[in-house]
């Protein structure tokens, strides 16, 4: 099979934000405790902290994480996790059914977070607490000192303000299952009071408001603009949640989910517009992808826990190839539209849903998915360029017409080289892609790596590693422009130099 991908220097679609590489750290299951937080690990810091584990997450490269949750948000006070740990109270966590130490809390994640290179992205809880507790995290994290609450921060240790720029208002407040679930407009009002109030503490600060849980929501859609209608003027981001799977064991199926995706993002899109040509705004509602990875293989074991564990193994997703090339589908699709999705999440971190494992006093590891993550995270920064695509398709059981190759490509001004990650879906036959450049030229190619070959089911497990990028050899400029051979099922990283 033959593709072809025409760019143009003179036609982007936006700068990236680093934060579109964000992940997810949540208070539940083992992603803290025997995830990041170990004491007595063979390599713990002198806090506690996993240094194995650090430095898988600072090989990822992740520049932002979303914390402290998820479902867990909804019923969490941030005082229990700060003071002294001794006192620090013992919580049931009603939405895993778990008990919570907070032996971790906010300044032991923050400082973590500034070892392991990332920013926080808070999350504060409108499940159980309001416009009250959500001012107060502000003045607690964010105000220099001489106040109830600064002073208190002062006290517990910390000098200087945490400067946390990116908030979240509450978590899938949409859902049933939610604590503390609300009607669109029971949450937009609730919303909105809380954004007022806390960019009144601190005006630097940027806010996610919730969008739905995901576009399968009876309310999706309306969720969006009574929620906008509400906090439009005071919020920064919409929020966007979905977790993908293989449920009907259909690779061809599977690796077309990232076309859901991107319609789920354009509708969206669509919702914030209607609501700013509503309001007759000149202000751009962008998006928060603050929840996206695949999430199935453990959905039949978590429905047979027993209640009341402290941090048992939950949600111990382990991927296989197939899910590293939907992975590499659903970043591309990320970047494509980088002109609206400013910050994803991929959720989550470690041992959750995540591509980084460990064992309790053993090893770590990176799962299949690390790499695809880990190579965008490096590479894929500078201008995302329009690209036009003409490549074969094929229907299947969801969709219709879908390329065979994903592929986005990313001008880095910085580095003065032109980035390609393509993923070819075909199972069995090779795509021969050819790159057009136009207002520009390369010299030669610098790197071309690709994770293919495997077996879709092979995973990556703490005593080998096989789904890892590997040097290739068929990219080659021809007349200023690139042709490089993609293998069937494989995720291809291409820079070359210009
Ligand atoms: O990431 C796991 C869970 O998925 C989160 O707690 C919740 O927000 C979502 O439903």
């Amino acid at each position: 099979m033959k593709a072809k991908i025409t760019v143009n220097n003179a036609f982007a679609v936006s700068k990236v934000d680093p934060r579109v590489y964000g992940s997810f750290l949540e208070h539940m299951g083992r992603a803290v405790y025997s995830g990041i937080y170990e004491p007595g690990h063979d390599t713990a810091d002198g806090k506690g902290f996993r240094e194995d584990v650090k430095a898988l997450v600072k090989e990822l490269g992740t520049p932002i994480i979303r914390y402290p949750g998820g479902n867990f948000l909804s019923g969490y006070n941030w005082e229990d996790g700060i003071g002294p740990v001794a006192k620090r109270p013992k919580r049931l966590d009603l939405a895993w059914k778990t008990v919570e130490t907070n032996e971790v809390g906010l300044h032991e994640f923050i400082e973590w977070c500034r070892e392991v290179g990332s920013d926080v992205n808070m999350a504060i809880n409108l499940g159980t607490r309001g416009v009250d507790a959500a001012r107060n995290i502000v003045e607690y994290c964010n105000h220099p000192g001489g106040s109830y609450w600064s002073d208190l921060r002062r006290e517990n240790g910390a000098e200087e303000p945490f400067k946390i720029k990116t908030w979240c208002l509450g978590n899938e407040m949409d859902g049933p299952w939610q604590i503390g679930h609300k009607t669109a407009e029971e949450y937009g009002r609730l919303a909105c009071e809380a954004a007022k109030v806390m960019k009144w503490v601190d005006p630097d600060i940027e806010l996610v408001v919730c969008g739905s849980s995901h576009a399968g929501m009876s309310t999706f859609a309306q969720w969006e603009a009574t929620v906008l209608e509400h906090t439009y003027e005071h919020v920064d981001y919409l929020s966007l949640h979905s977790y993908y799977g293989n449920q009907k064991n259909d690779v061809k199926n599977y690796l077309a989910k990232s076309v859901g995706m991107d319609r789920f993002i354009k509708s969206v899109v669509a919702i914030c517009d209607y609501i700013k040509a509503k309001k007759k705004s000149d202000k751009v509602m962008n998006l928060s992808f603050d929840e996206w990875n695949i999430w199935y293989h453990s959905h039949e074991k978590d429905s047979k826990n027993e209640p009341w564990q402290q941090s048992p193994p939950i949600l111990e997703d382990i991927y296989n190839f197939e899910d590293a090339l939907l992975l590499g589908c659903l970043l591309i699709t990320l970047l494509k539209n980088s002109d609206r999705v400013k910050i994803a999440c991929l959720a989550q971190l470690v041992n959750v849903i995540a591509p980084i494992m460990t064992e309790k006093g053993g090893a770590a590891w990176r799962q299949a998915t690390f790499y695809p993550f880990m190579q965008a995270a490096k590479f894929g920064h500078g201008t995302v360029l329009r690209h036009n695509l003409e490549s074969p398709t094929y229907d299947c059981d969801e969709f219709k017409e879908v390329p065979y190759v994903e592929s986005v490509v990313i001008h880095n001004e910085a580095q003065n080289e032109l980035v390609v990650f393509a993923v070819n879906r075909s199972l069995d036959e090779k795509l021969d892609l050819e790159v057009e450049l136009q207002g520009m030229a390369s010299k030669a190619v610098t790197e071309f790596t690709e994770i293919s070959g495997h077996d879709v089911k092979q995973i990556n497990s703490k005593d080998a590693c096989p789904i890892a990028p590997k040097a290739a050899d068929s990219a080659k400029i021809v007349g200023g422009g690139l042709t490089a051979t993609l293998l069937p099922l494989s995720w291809n990283t291409i820079r070359i130099a210009l």
